[in-house]
């Protein structure tokens, strides 16, 4: 069972990933048999579980995966009662004439040789969080007692996972509302930024082998995406709302929405004492960075090349993308292939060229977010 002293460890632990880490070591070292745990992440908007966290012995962990929770029967049904699933001979799931028929993430498991599942959903009230998965390389490991213990260990990571959560959600919340506030000043719509989030995430989950990020940060992504133009609530409406050409002025003015923007986030951080979050950086990064070229042109500082943090050169790219697909009043929307040409065209100059790779490779996820998301034409 677990210790009471348990949750006091627990809390030398900062962030969620290293919680995460030492409940792994801990939860082996009680039951040598259980070798991995994961947590995949529920989103309601989507209706998508994607991978999360993954301790493993080995490097064969599923990461950067996702699949509708539709299409998962059996998931669904843990979904849907609110009740762990026991799966004691994975090898009974694939039999060798159903291969190709089975989930694809069961098929794997076998294949890395796992036999055995504990597998419970991560509530949170009625509210459905995720998944946590328990797997073993030995056949009838889930029985007995060693069942309520990883029905515990369920509720602990479910509560670590809320509370994680909590927190970036007040973030995200709260810069969210306040651009809110001023909805309808900022003629890029609420669709472009949903659109842009999508490329974002998709182009991060897609820059490996050169960059590696975890789920937990291609899961931000999506949330800090749609917060890159903040600092443009600083920007005065007479410019913002100008429909004729900015003079040099007003365009050095409208520049400044970077540099405003860090201001307006730094007070929001300190405001809801936010400092210690892991992930800030992050974001601070795509608010500053976001209009830099990879030629040095951009602003506000003129870097150049690799001294553009990755999260802002993804930014640029699903943001330039969307921008040209998408209608305006001075142009029609552009057919994605015409579209990723023009970012072939100016990777290396403007944009960089992996980010512009990992896009490119994705043409057929681009064409369903573009289709799912294709809501909103800008207003003259
Ligand atoms: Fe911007
Ligand atoms: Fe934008």
């Amino acid at each position: 069972m677990l210790e009471a002293s348990l949750v006091k460890e627990l809390s030398r632990y900062r962030t969620l990933p290293d919680k995460l880490r030492f409940l792994g070591v801990r939860i082996r070292q009680k039951n040598t048999q259980v070798e991995r745990f994961s947590v995949a992440l529920y989103q309601p908007t989507t209706d998508k579980v994607r991978t999360f966290f993954t301790t493993s012995p080995t490097q064969e962990a599923i990461s950067h995966y996702d699949f509708p929770l539709v299409e998962a029967w059996s998931l669904r049904q843990i979904a849907l009662q609110r009740h762990p699933r026991v799966i004691n001979d994975l090898t009974q799931l694939v039999p060798p004439q159903q291969t190709g028929k089975v989930n694809p993430h069961t098929q794997k498991l076998v294949e890395q040789g796992w036999r055995a599942s504990f597998t419970s959903p991560l509530l949170c009230g009625d509210e459905l969080m995720g998944f946590v998965f328990f797997n073993s390389h030995t056949a009838y490991t889930f029985r007995g007692d060693l069942l309520y213990e990883l029905e515990l260990y369920s509720q602990l990571i479910a509560q670590l996972i809320y509370q994680d959560h909590a927190a970036i959600r007040t973030l995200t919340a709260a810069v969210r509302s306040t651009m809110a506030l001023c909805a309808g000043r900022d003629p890029e719509t609420g669709g472009h930024l949903e659109r842009m989030a999508q490329y974002a995430q998709l182009i991060a989950a897609n820059l490996e082998p050169k960059w590696t990020f975890s789920d937990r940060q291609i899961q931000h992504m999506l949330l800090f995406a749609p917060l890159h133009d903040l600092g443009k609530l600083a920007v005065p409406d007479r410019i913002l709302l100008k429909k004729g050409k900015l003079t040099q002025e007003e365009f050095r003015e409208m520049q400044n929405h970077t540099t405003r923007g860090i201001e307006l986030l730094d007070n929001v951080v300190r405001t809801h004492g936010l400092e210690n979050l892991p992930d800030v950086q992050m974001l601070k990064n795509i608010v500053l960075y976001h209009h830099e070229k990879m030629d040095g042109s951009g602003y506000p500082h003129g870097l150049s090349g690799e001294m553009i943090p990755i999260e802002a050169r993804i930014i640029a790219v699903a943001d330039v993308f969307d921008a040209l697909t998408s209608e305006r009043p001075y142009k029609k929307a552009w057919p994605v292939s015409v579209a990723l040409e023009e970012l072939q065209r100016i990777a290396g100059s403007h944009l960089d060229a992996d980010c512009v790779e990992a896009l490119l490779s994705q043409q057929q996820q681009v064409e369903s977010i573009l289709e799912q998301l294709q809501s909103d034409v800008v207003e003259a």
